[in-house]
């Protein structure tokens, strides 16, 4: 298939910015097969661009104009004039092709003594607490690990992946990573994918929930398909399948194909509504029904609000920094709502959700205006996208105050459309915090808009008010995570609140949760790096908050550990660890650390399901 895209070389006043158009025919979605509701048809595919229908030679095909400040021309890119106009040379790993599992060794199955807290009675610890009768995950409970492309796949140019926005980033933007880290080798999970799903296999985990990177699908985000790109997802998923571990798959975990950035500003046009449909409709119609679980987009509070990327580096837009995050939000909605109906006219039989993220809002005093700190702070947050899923199509009421002035309003007929697209409430929940009135009071903040806390007007702390002894709300995780503390405490009215707030037909999952040790990064023994307490307490703590909220009427259906292993935390590079289990990035060893017993154990002492640990086959 023939496609270019055109590279718009604009002389601004300011100096050269470079911007892509991607032209060209249109998504391939239109040859793909109908979905078969019988199941899924792994041939039958979109069309059948491989890696090398992208044309390797770039012509010029513009004219200049004679006023140099208007001066355009159009040259056609392929993939790799992306990568070397806008991200430049990339590492690549030792390892390049599929490397087969080997067995898992029996003695490294063998979980750790006890820590100085009561873990789980289980495997050689001396069993320090009963059990406790009252607790139990019900038949079918789903528990698993996570990851996302970007954080652990490398092969950066393999295969004929496009740029997204990460590499450029990571490669370009000078301090925005604090270690000049790149996701070029990361785990090399894309040539290792097989080894590391043997290794939760053997461990008995039902469930390994990944992205797919969209970069790979459409190198360009939209138009051509990469079949190299769907084959590999293949055999990951039926990797999964073989090792009797289920496969969770998220569409878009923040890897935005750079070409969506720089042609209309991504997630701030509304463009990006039928690009992320269609390419939706690509991994759909090729995987449906051999996955459980699906998630429309990972934490698009935290992606929207990586809004305004740094200046620069990406096409300029005219939306002012502070509302971009809101633009971004409002396509997301949009995007999500489409790819859920077009999943189900698919007859797609999986959940379909989005993952959400945040955590329980303690008001810090007992004030009326640290109550309704709290209030703005659940419109801003967690509402921004539940409230129009879960309630009504719409904004929460503070958010809706706001956005309503920036032209972002939704249609009778597009809340319709939003309204009931979660299957379950997929929830990201690290940690908790207390929130408060912005010290100048919450009215003078939402009337002016230079205000620092502006327009969310609610401020928040890690610590305790000085009366009530200005302790942390728990154990910090590494500094590199400021935002996270071990709040395990309050889990439990957290997930009290979510059901009864947004009632969620399907049930609550927390969808990732975990914690980064603090430096871990500087030990240098193995086996001191194995064994990591305070994040095994974390999982110890939040199984039995959920086992709690069970026990109380709470309908929790699933739980994913963040992570899988020790990979790129973004800009924290490698060197923020939220692994359970531990990857020398030299060798790409992975090993398991204590956290990894702990969170299994859960299953094993208080799941109806036996937890069945599955061996690489010979
Ligand atoms: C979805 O369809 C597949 C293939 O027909 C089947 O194996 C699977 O059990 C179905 N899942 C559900 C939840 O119905
Ligand atoms: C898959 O495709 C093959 C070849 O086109 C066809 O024979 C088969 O019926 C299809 N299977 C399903 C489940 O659609
Ligand atoms: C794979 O690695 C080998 C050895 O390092 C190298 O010669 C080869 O060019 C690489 N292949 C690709 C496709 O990068
Ligand atoms: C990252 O790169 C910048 C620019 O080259 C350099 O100034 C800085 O010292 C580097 N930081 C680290 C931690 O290597
Ligand atoms: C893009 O926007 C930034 C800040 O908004 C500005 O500094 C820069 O000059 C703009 N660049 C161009 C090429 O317009
Ligand atoms: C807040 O708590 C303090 C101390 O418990 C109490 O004296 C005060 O009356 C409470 N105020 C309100 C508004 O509930
Ligand atoms: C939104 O959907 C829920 C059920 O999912 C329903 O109870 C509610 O009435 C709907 N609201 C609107 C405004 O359509
Ligand atoms: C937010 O709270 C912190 C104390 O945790 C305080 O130092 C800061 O001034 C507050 N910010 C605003 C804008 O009220
Ligand atoms: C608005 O907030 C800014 C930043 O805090 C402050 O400098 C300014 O005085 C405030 N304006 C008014 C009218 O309060
Ligand atoms: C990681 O591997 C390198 C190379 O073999 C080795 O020097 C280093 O000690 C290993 N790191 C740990 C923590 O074992
Ligand atoms: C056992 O579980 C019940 C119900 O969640 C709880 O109230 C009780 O405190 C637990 N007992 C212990 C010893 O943890």
């Amino acid at each position: 298939m023939e496609f270019t895209a055109l590279l718009l070389l604009l002389l601004a006043e300011h100096g050269l910015a470079q911007t892509t158009t991607a032209t060209g025919s249109p998504a391939s979605t239109a040859t793909i097969s109908p979905f078969s509701t019988q199941g899924v048809n792994t041939t039958a595919t979109g069309s059948p661009a491989t890696a090398t229908a992208f044309p390797p030679s770039t012509t010029v095909s513009g004219s200049a104009i004679s006023n140099p400040t208007a001066f355009t021309s159009a040259i056609t890119v392929n993939v790799a004039d992306l990568w070397d106009l806008f991200v430049g040379p990339v590492s690549t790993a030792a390892i390049n092709t599929t490397v087969s599992p080997t067995p898992i060794p029996t003695n490294e199955l063998i979980p750790p003594p006890g820590l100085y807290y009561s873990s789980f009675p289980s495997g050689q610890q001396i069993p320090l607490i009963a059990k406790n009768e009252s607790w139990k995950f019900p038949a079918g409970f789903w528990w698993g690990l996570a990851s996302a492309a970007y954080q652990v796949e490398g092969a950066a140019k393999d295969e004929g992946r496009g740029p997204s926005i990460w590499d450029v980033l990571l490669h370009r933007v000078t301090g925005y990573s604090v270690a000049n880290q790149t996701g070029d080798i990361a785990n090399n999970q894309y040539y290792l994918y097989k080894q590391d799903i043997a290794r939760i296999a053997a461990l008995g985990v039902k469930t390994y929930s990944f992205s797919i990177s969209w970069s790979r699908v459409m190198p360009f985000g939209n138009g051509p398909v990469n079949e190299l790109a769907l084959a590999h997802y293949d055999d990951v998923i039926n990797t999964c399948i073989e090792y009797g571990v289920e496969p969770s798959v998220t569409l878009y975990h923040w890897d935005l194909p750079l070409n969506l950035q720089n042609q209309y500003g991504g997630w701030l046009s509304s463009n990006i509504v039928d690009d992320f449909a269609a390419y939706a409709q690509v991994v759909f119609s090729r995987y449906g029904n051999k996955v459980p679980r699906w998630f429309t987009v990972n934490e698009p509070i935290v992606f929207c609000e990586n809004y305004p990327l740094p200046d620069n580096y990406f096409t300029n837009t005219s939306i002012p920094k502070k509302q971009q995050p809101f633009f971004c939000g409002h396509h997301v909605l949009l995007a999500h709502a489409k790819a859920y109906h077009l999943a189900r006219s698919l007859g797609i039989n999986g959940t379909i959700s989005f993952k959400t993220n945040g955590g329980y809002k303690i008001p810090l005093t007992n004030s009326s205006a640290d109550a309704l700190a709290v209030q703005r702070a659940w419109d801003f947050n967690e509402g921004w996208f539940a409230n129009p899923t879960f309630i009504n199509g719409d904004y929460p009421h503070y958010l809706k105050e706001y956005v309503s002035g920036l032209g972002l309003e939704f249609t009778d007929e597009e809340k319709a459309s939003i309204n009931g697209t979660a299957d379950i409430f997929a929830h990201d929940a690290y940690t908790s915090q207390f929130y408060m009135a912005p010290d100048s009071g919450v009215d003078a903040c939402v009337s002016n808009s230079s205000h620092p806390l502006y327009p969310s007007c609610a401020n928040t702390t890690y610590t305790y008010s000085t009366a009530d002894g200005g302790w942390n709300i728990g154990p910090a995780a590494d500094p590199l995570s400021p935002w996270l503390h071990k709040a395990t405490d309050w889990v439990v009215p957290f997930l009290h609140y979510i059901q009864d707030t947004w009632r969620p037909t399907g049930g609550i999952a927390i969808t990732e949760f975990g914690f980064a040790e603090p430096f871990e990064v500087y030990k240098t023994v193995k086996a001191d790096i194995l064994f990591d307490p305070i994040r095994s307490s974390y999982y110890r703590d939040y199984m039995q908050a959920i086992l709690m909220a069970i026990s109380e009427g709470v309908n929790v259906v699933g739980t994913l550990a963040w992570s899988i292993l020790d990979n790129l935390e973004w800009s924290s590079g490698y060197q923020d660890k939220f692994g359970i289990q531990y990857c020398n990035f030299t060798t790409q060893e992975r090993a398991y650390k204590a956290s990894f017993f702990e969170y299994v154990n859960a299953f094993k002492v208080y799941g109806t399901d036996e937890v069945v640990p599955h061996y690489v086959p010979s």
